[in-house]
């Protein structure tokens, strides 16, 4: 990697303990107003403080993050789809010239193994490598799981290894049983995506054995923005993450800044 590229990945997977915390609010491109993010904006400023790093579309930054706000950005620059739509159907949405104009940390781009659209969305990855290694910017590779794919650690093992091999810097994936090898047998680092909201306890629980199963930590969305507490939340995974909290210690963060939320708000 040359300075910038390293220079750029350092604001991305933080140095100083090899660990990231990523806020995922890129959900629009293909969902609309998702739950939690009508306003991106209100649901972006208070989680700022707490994000290492903040991945979302150009459109939501241009008119959502003050640029003031020093927060690294990984730019999602696949889509052209919709919910409506088969998924996998995505294209680069964004030149090298304005990713670099926003001054990104990182760009990333779905890649949709087994799926209908996976040669489309692979040589797509290549030539997104080859804009960043020109311009030193890393690239972020998310494994997306298409319909019929089964989120085991065959086929993500096998996601994993394919976006590694072409070239991506850092490679988002799904926790799953036996996650251990999937980390193993992919030779660049690995964050791990949240998913569907599901009980607080649990999504920490997710973020725990991610980082203990060898993640650099946790790129996660909904399992923040849909907490009765995104504040809360967040703070509690960074624990996670970055201070070796237990899921129980974290969960105390999550509940006190709850409690703290709900007294505020009764006056
Ligand atoms: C998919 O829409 C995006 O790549 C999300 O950034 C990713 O799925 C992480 O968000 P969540 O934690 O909500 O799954």
């Amino acid at each position: 990697m040359d300075w910038g590229m390293q220079n750029r990945f350092a604001r991305i997977v933080k140095p100083a303990d090899g660990r990231a915390v990523m806020l995922a609010v890129d959900h629009g491109y293909f969902l609309g107003p998702t739950s939690g993010l009508e306003e991106p904006r209100k649901t972006i400023e208070p989680l700022l403080p707490y994000a290492d790093s903040i991945m979302l579309t150009r459109g939501v930054l241009r008119s959502s993050v003050d640029p003031a706000a020093n927060v690294p950005i990984v730019l999602r620059v696949s889509g052209g789809t919709s919910i409506l739509k088969e998924l996998s159907n995505e294209e680069i949405t964004v030149s090298i010239e304005d990713a670099v104009r926003l001054n990104v940390s990182a760009m990333a781009l779905s890649i949709f193994v087994g799926s209908e659209f996976e040669k489309q969305t692979l040589v797509s990855l290549t030539r997104l490598v080859d804009e960043g290694v020109k311009y030193g910017i890393p690239v972020l590779a998310v494994t997306a799981v298409g319909k019929d794919m089964a989120r085991d650690a065959r086929y993500l093992g096998l996601a994993c290894r394919i976006a590694a091999e072409l070239g991506a810097d850092l490679v988002k994936t799904y926790y799953c049983e036996e996650f251990e090898s999937v980390v193993q047998s992919c030779p660049v680092p690995i964050i791990v995506a949240g998913g569907k909201k599901t009980p607080e306890k649990e999504a920490l629980e997710l973020a725990f054995n991610s980082v203990a199963g060898g993640a650099v930590g946790v790129d996660m969305g909904r399992n923040i923005f849909q907490s009765d507490s995104p504040v809360g939340m967040i703070r509690a995974v960074g624990a996670i993450v970055h201070d070796k909290a237990s899921v129980e210690e974290a969960y105390r963060i999550y509940e006190s800044a709850k409690g703290a939320k709900a007294r505020r708000a009764a006056g």
